[in-house]
């Protein structure tokens, strides 16, 4: 349960807060069904991520806010643990996850989503750094690149929006979210693959395109034996070029 939202009334009193914060940061656009368009240059890094595997991936929805305050509760966040949204469109979970005073971070293929996550990270350091709600105590920050470069093994929580993705995609996230900590958690549309994880429950959590959606919520139970290696070339969040981090959010590190 998180230290601000003991019981479901008061997680409707404090998400207010948090709600008009988030709409401050979006310039108004905090609840909205804007489809954040790609630019011709990300339908071309959609075509060549990870060998066109990611065909219809880039399709577009969002978790809204109150169901991204029913996700952290059903899935237990705890003040200073360390959150990824792979796949962070305009970056508004990773936002809400960061008010909750996790560690959060959104990674994106699209540099024009990219670029409003970018946007609002600005806007909330240079224009609302007074606004900042006490909760707020970990880092927020949004990596432009793709998931499949990204090592997010750290991990408490790890929020995957995957009805779009092709299982091949789903299974290339397993690959690596196999080695994330025991007993982390992952919501997603579909459950990863393998003997690592174990599915712990279905909850609704509402989105833009279906306020019924049903969500999946899986626990990591072991890892891979130790005569396994881990994926190659992956970097941790603050190693990627284009990283947007507040400087007036305390950085925990990871
Ligand atoms: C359905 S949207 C979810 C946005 C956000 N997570 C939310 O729920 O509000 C999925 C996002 O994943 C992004 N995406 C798809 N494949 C990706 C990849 N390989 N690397 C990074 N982002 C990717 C898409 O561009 C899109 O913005």
């Amino acid at each position: 349960m998180l230290q601000c939202s003991p019981g479901p009334d008061s997680v409707i009193v404090s998400s207010s807060v948090r709600v008009k914060l988030l709409a401050s940061m979006y310039y108004g656009r905090g609840v909205s069904t804007f489809q954040w368009p790609l630019s011709e240059d990300d339908s071309a890094a959609f075509e060549e991520d990870a060998g066109g595997i990611s065909r219809y991936a880039s399709d577009y929805g969002e978790l809204l806010t109150e169901g991204a305050f029913h996700m952290f509760q059903k899935a237990g966040a705890q003040s200073g643990q360390r959150f990824y949204d792979l796949g962070a469109g305009a970056g508004k979970v990773v936002a809400l996850a960061w008010m909750e005073g996790l560690n959060a971070t959104g990674v994106e293929l699209s540099h024009f989503r990219w670029d409003a996550s970018r946007q609002a990270i600005a806007h909330l350091c240079n224009s609302h750094a007074e606004e900042m709600p006490e909760s707020a105590t970990g880092s927020l920050s949004y990596v432009h690149g793709s998931i499949f470069d990204l090592n997010f093994t750290d991990a408490d929580l790890v929020f995957i929006s995957s009805l779009m993705f092709s299982r091949r995609m789903i299974a290339k996230i397993a690959e690596t979210a196999r080695w994330l900590k025991v007993g982390s958690r992952i919501v997603s549309h579909y459950a990863l693959p393998g003997p690592e994880f174990r599915e712990l429950e279905e909850f609704q959590a509402a989105t833009t395109w279906n306020l019924d959606k049903v969500w999946k919520m899986q626990e990591v139970v072991r890892n891979p034996e130790t005569n396994e290696s881990r994926p190659s070339g992956l970097k941790l969040w603050n190693q990627f070029e284009a990283v947007r981090h507040c400087n007036n959010v305390k950085d925990t590190g990871i």
